[in-house]
């Protein structure tokens, strides 16, 4: 199977990626529905809502500030490494992320697209300010801060720039991400129980456009049926392998 995986990769001509919660779950970060995941534990519809900001601030703030804490500890793992060499490769043109931890910047990807948003990056409820707390150098003192988060510039307060449940995707980024679906010939799917919508649309796309899915995954997903290669093993081990099958096909 890895070797059929290698194969069509090294002969495609646009490879993209579409990566989940998965790919980070070997950094140490908590996938969502997976095994152990966090919808297990806590309530999305009472964190991850808009509803739940409105109805409780404190509460929600708490959630994301926890996950920021975590996820700011995290490091990109060999599968998040293994994408950006593809693309350094040239055979990877971009990956599609639903992931909001910032690992596939921080391991060199450069065409990303985060449809989900990033949890680095807060931005004001009334006014267009926004922040990436990790490139501004403010992720310690904000986590800090006892205080509900206030708008330098309108005093309002902030939100995590992340997309809730019930709430619209970043249009230009899901926009790029459709556009990116249908040129694509082949898409490179890990992590991802693929349930989630608009997002899980990205490689039926592919498909539906004549492109081969390949799919990494220790579980059956809702991608699965329509996967040509099935790869039932953690992303870091098939993303390595992977790569040594590919070193070999493209020298
Ligand atoms: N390697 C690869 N895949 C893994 C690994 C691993 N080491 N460990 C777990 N997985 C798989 C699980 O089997 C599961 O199919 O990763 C998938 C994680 O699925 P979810 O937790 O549902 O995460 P995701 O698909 O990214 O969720 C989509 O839902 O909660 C919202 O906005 C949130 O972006 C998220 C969206
Ligand atoms: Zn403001």
């Amino acid at each position: 199977m890895i070797e059929e995986a290698a194969k069509l990769l090294a002969r495609s001509r646009f490879a993209i990626a579409f990566t989940g919660a998965g790919i980070s779950a070997e950094s140490r970060v908590p996938t969502f529905r997976g095994s152990n995941g966090l919808w297990k534990t806590h309530r999305p519809e009472e964190l991850a809502t808009p509803e739940a900001f409105r109805r409780d601030p404190h509460l929600v703030w708490s959630f994301y500030k926890w996950r920021m804490e975590l996820i700011g500890k995290a490091r990109p793992n060999p599968a998040h490494y293994a994408l950006a060499e593809l693309e350094r490769m040239g055979i990877l043109k971009a990956v599609i992320t639903q992931n909001v931890d910032d690992l596939h910047r921080e391991a060199g990807t450069k065409n990303l697209i985060e449809l989900h948003g990033n949890i680095f990056r807060v931005r004001c409820t009334s006014c267009d300010y926004k922040e990436n707390l990790k490139e501004s150098g403010r992720l310690e003192e904000f986590l800090k801060e006892k205080d509900l988060p206030k708008c330098p510039e309108c005093g309002s307060l902030l939100r995590p720039d992340v997309v809730w449940f019930g709430e619209p995707l970043p249009r230009k980024a899901l926009e790029e991400a459709f556009r990116l679906a249908e040129r694509a010939d082949l898409v490179l799917v890990i992590g991802t129980s693929g349930v989630v919508y608009p997002a899980a649309y990205i490689p039926q796309i592919v498909k539906e456009t004549g492109g081969k899915v390949i799919e990494v995954n220790p579980e059956e997903s809702g991608i699965t049926p329509i996967a040509d290669v099935f790869l039932r093993c953690p992303a870091g081990e098939a993303m390595e392998k992977l790569m040594e099958r590919i070193e070999g096909l493209v020298r």
